[in-house]
């Protein structure tokens, strides 16, 4: 293994975003606000929690406003961040006091032209309208289908590359890069990573791994072991693109926590009060919980293990 593993990560939560928007009962207000309440309380302190699309496409994000406007009057140092489609979502985050904004684009066009109904021509063009009409907004894009997609299978990694030039040419800031189907494999990690960072050395990457196969958290380690300091995951293991079909949850917030505090990497967060969030997604929410700790025994509660700590 690389003796260059990060000593510190950054967690992006996503649960409010990509994991309420694959569940299909509509989740009061309250209940969401609960729920980031919580990871808020657990240290959480960078969180894309919610998105700014067509209520017709998704119903489930039809309270983006409100949502925003409780996460920014109650967390004022919280990094807050929201997924936008278009111009048009984009005026809205920033209507709703947002500094930054994940601009969605696929890879893959037939997956842009299924989730967004745009071709790239005309993602990228709202991208460079938005770099115009917001210049103080910070733009990371939210690149779906790095690793494969449901309608063309795998990605060729320069195509990837050919994505990113195109988004940074435009005005973006950042790029996550995103296993919307969770069909990466740790050895595809780590080409792509490495193929992005050695034609981009200085774009801050984070990456974004659906666990549908089982692989989320191998993935991570390759990874961190390419030096990626940046996850987005969702708690529970909730979320997907409900335009991908096969497309599962992300890996768990608190999987990954776990993971990363037992290798001796930080991150802020404490897994119990963690843990406090599955537990009301549990109750309130009408969904699957696939992330692992959620339903096992804690490391602290095998007494064994206290023992020597
Ligand atoms: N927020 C709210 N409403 C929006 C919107 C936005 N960002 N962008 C467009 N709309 C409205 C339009 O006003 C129009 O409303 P109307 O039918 O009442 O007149 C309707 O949505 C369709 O607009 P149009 O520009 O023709 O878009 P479209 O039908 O081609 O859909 C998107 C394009 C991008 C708006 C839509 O596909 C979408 O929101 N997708 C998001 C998918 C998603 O979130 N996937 C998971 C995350 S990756
Ligand atoms: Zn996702």
């Amino acid at each position: 293994m690389s003796g260059n593993l990060p000593k510190k990560v950054q967690i992006t939560d996503i649960t409010g975003r990509d994991g309420f928007q694959n569940v299909k009962q509509w989740i009061p207000t309250e209940i969401k606000t609960a729920v980031l309440d919580q990871l808020a309380a657990a240290g959480i302190r960078k969180m894309e929690f919610t998105s700014f699309v067509s209520p017709k496409a998704i119903p489930q994000m039809a309270d983006a406003a409100i949502v925003a406007e409780h996460m920014r009057t109650k967390y004022p140092e919280m990094e807050l961040v929201a997924l936008t489609p278009n111009l048009r979502g984009t005026q809205n985050a920033v209507a709703a006091g947002l500094k930054e904004v994940s601009y969605v684009i696929s890879v893959s066009e037939a997956h842009n032209k299924a989730n967004i109904n745009r071709t790239h021509e005309a993602s990228l063009a709202d991208l460079e309208a938005i770099a115009k009409v917001s210049p103080e907004l910070f733009i990371n894009i939210s690149l779906s289908t790095v690793f494969g997609c449901p309608f063309v299978g795998e990605t060729p990694a320069n195509r990837v590359l050919w994505l990113i030039r195109e988004c940074l040419q435009r005005g973006a800031g950042s790029v996550t890069l995103c296993d919307t189907i969770g069909v990466a494999n740790p050895v595809q990690v780590h080409a792509v990573v490495r193929a992005v960072r050695e034609k981009f050395p200085d774009l801050r990457i984070a990456l974004h791994l659906h666990d549908t196969h089982g692989m989320g958290l191998a993935n991570t380690l390759a990874a961190l072991e390419e030096g990626v300091d940046i996850f987005e995951t969702a708690a529970a293991g909730l979320g997907g693109c409900p335009f991908a079909p096969g497309a599962a949850g992300n890996t768990s917030t608190e999987d990954m926590v776990n993971m990363l505090h037992r290798m001796g990497i930080a991150t802020g967060v404490n897994l119990e009060r963690l843990l406090g969030a599955v537990a009301i997604i549990r109750e309130k929410i009408d969904a699957a919980i696939t992330g692992r700790l959620a339903s096992a025994r804690t490391y602290s509660e095998f007494s064994f293990y206290s023992c020597k700590a």
